[in-house]
C-alpha cells in the first residue's frame, strides 16, 4: 500500500474510485484517521474487520459528505438530532439513529441502529463527495488502528499500525496531524432523550444548551444501555506500555502532563501540552512515543475541566492499567 502525501483533486478522485472498487483507504478526519471502506460492500467490509482485527459484531460509523444524505441511512430522526446535525456537522460528532435498509447487519453489528458522521477535514469532505459522485452512499470508517489500540492522529501512525495488514491496492492519505486528536462524541439518538455513549469535543453542556434537553452520559462498563460500542469496553485505546494515572514515576518511566506541571526527576517527558485542547491533540502521539521508546510504564496526570478534559479522562481511564 502507498502513503499519498500530495492529496490534490485527482488523487482524491482516484482514492474514491479505489474505495468504490472495494479497496481500503485510510484518510484524515479532524478527530483521528479513519480506515475507510464502501459501507455497502460486504466483502470489502469483511476485509476491513480482518485488517483491524475487530470482532464483527462491533458496529462501524458511516461517513457522509453532508447532512443531505442522512435520510438514506437513518429514519425516524428525532427533532433534537436534526438540531444537533444542523449545528455540529460537519464536525466531531456521531449520531446513532434507527437504520434504513441501506445499513446492513454487516456494518451495524446486527443492531437496528446506525452510526452516522459528517467529518469536517477538507480532505475527507472531498473524498466523500467524490465517492458519492461515483454512486457511493457512504464510507464506513473505524479509527485506523488495530482493535483495542491507540487511534492514529497522523498518516505515519496509520502506517506503523496497519502496514503489515493492508494489501498493495489499499491506500493511506496524508492530511497532516488531526486537529482534535480524540474520537468524535457519540450520541445515541434512538430514545426520547439523547445519551452520550462516548465523550468528545462536542460536550454534554454544548448539547444540552443547544437542545434544551437533559443529556444522559453512559458510564464505562455500564449495562444500562442496550447499545454495543467497543469504546465502552473496560480496556481500549491502549499502548503496549502500562499507563498509570497520577502516580509518581520511577526511573525511566514516561510522563505526560500539562506544561505547568514539572517533570519529576528520572521521568522521560513525552508531552507538555499548554492547555486541554493541545492535550487532546498530543495525547495519542505521546502514548505511541512511549512504545517507540519501548518504555515499560507511562505516568499520566489527567487534565481537569468540563471541556475536552472529559473526553481525555475517559480515554485515559480506559487505557490505564488494571491489575
Ligand atoms: O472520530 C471518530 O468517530 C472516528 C473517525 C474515523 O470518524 N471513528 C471512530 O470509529 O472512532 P471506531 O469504529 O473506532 O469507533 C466507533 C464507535 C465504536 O465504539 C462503535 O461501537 C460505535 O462507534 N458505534 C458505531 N455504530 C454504532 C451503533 N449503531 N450503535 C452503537 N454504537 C455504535
Ligand atoms: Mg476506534
Amino acid at each position: 500500500m502507498a502513503i499519498i502525501s500530495s492529496c490534490i483533486a485527482s488523487t482524491l478522485k482516484d482514492a474514491a474510485t479505489s474505495l468504490r472498487s472495494g479497496n481500503l483507504v485510510a484518510f484524515p478526519t479532524e478527530t483521528v484517521y479513519g480506515l475507510g471502506v464502501d459501507a455497502t460492500n460486504k466483502d470489502a467490509v469483511a476485509h476491513l474487520y480482518q485488517v483491524k482485527g475487530r470482532p464483527t459484531d462491533h458496529p462501524l460509523i458511516v461517513h457522509i459528505s453532508s447532512m443531505a444524505n442522512l435520510d438514506k441511512w437513518a429514519r425516524e430522526i428525532p427533532e433534537y438530532a436534526i438540531k444537533l446535525a444542523r449545528t455540529f456537522w460537519p464536525g466531531p460528532m456521531t449520531l446513532i439513529l434507527p437504520r434504513t435498509n441501506l445499513a446492513k447487519d454487516f456494518i451495524t453489528g446486527n443492531q437496528d441502529s446506525v452510526g452516522i458522521r459528517v467529518p469536517s477535514h477538507p480532505l475527507a469532505t472531498v473524498l466523500l463527495t467524490e465517492f458519492e459522485e461515483l454512486g457511493g452512499f457512504g464510507v464506513a470508517a473505524p479509527s485506523a488502528n488495530r482493535f483495542g489500540k491507540v487511534s492514529p492522529t497522523s498518516s505515519d501512525a496509520v502506517f506503523e499500525e496497519l502496514s503489515g495488514y493492508l494489501l498493495p491496492t489499499d491506500l493511506i492519505l496524508n492530511g497532516g496531524p488531526c486537529e482534535v486528536g480524540v474520537e468524535s462524541t457519540i450520541i445515541n439518538c434512538t430514545q426520547d432523550l439523547p445519551e452520550i455513549l462516548r465523550p468528545g469535543a462536542i460536550t454534554s453542556t454544548m448539547i444540552s444548551t443547544l437542545i434544551g434537553l437533559q443529556v444522559n452520559q453512559i458510564a464505562t462498563g455500564s449495562n444500562k444501555s442496550t447499545i454495543k460500542a467497543p469504546g465502552l469496553l473496560q480496556s481500549h485505546y491502549a499502548p503496549r506500555a502500562k499507563v498509570f494515572l497520577s502516580t509518581t514515576p520511577n526511573l525511566g518511566d514516561g510522563f505526560i502532563a500539562l506544561s505547568e506541571i514539572p517533570t519529576p526527576p528520572d521521568a522521560i517527558r513525552l508531552a507538555s501540552p499548554k492547555n486541554n485542547k493541545e492535550y487532546a491533540q498530543l495525547l495519542y502521539q505521546a502514548l505511541r512515543l512511549a512504545d517507540t521508546k519501548q518504555l515499560p510504564n507511562v505516568i499520566v496526570i489527567p487534565p481537569t475541566g468540563d471541556d475536552l478534559a472529559i473526553a481525555i479522562c475517559d480515554r485515559l481511564e480506559k487505557c490505564s492499567y488494571k491489575s
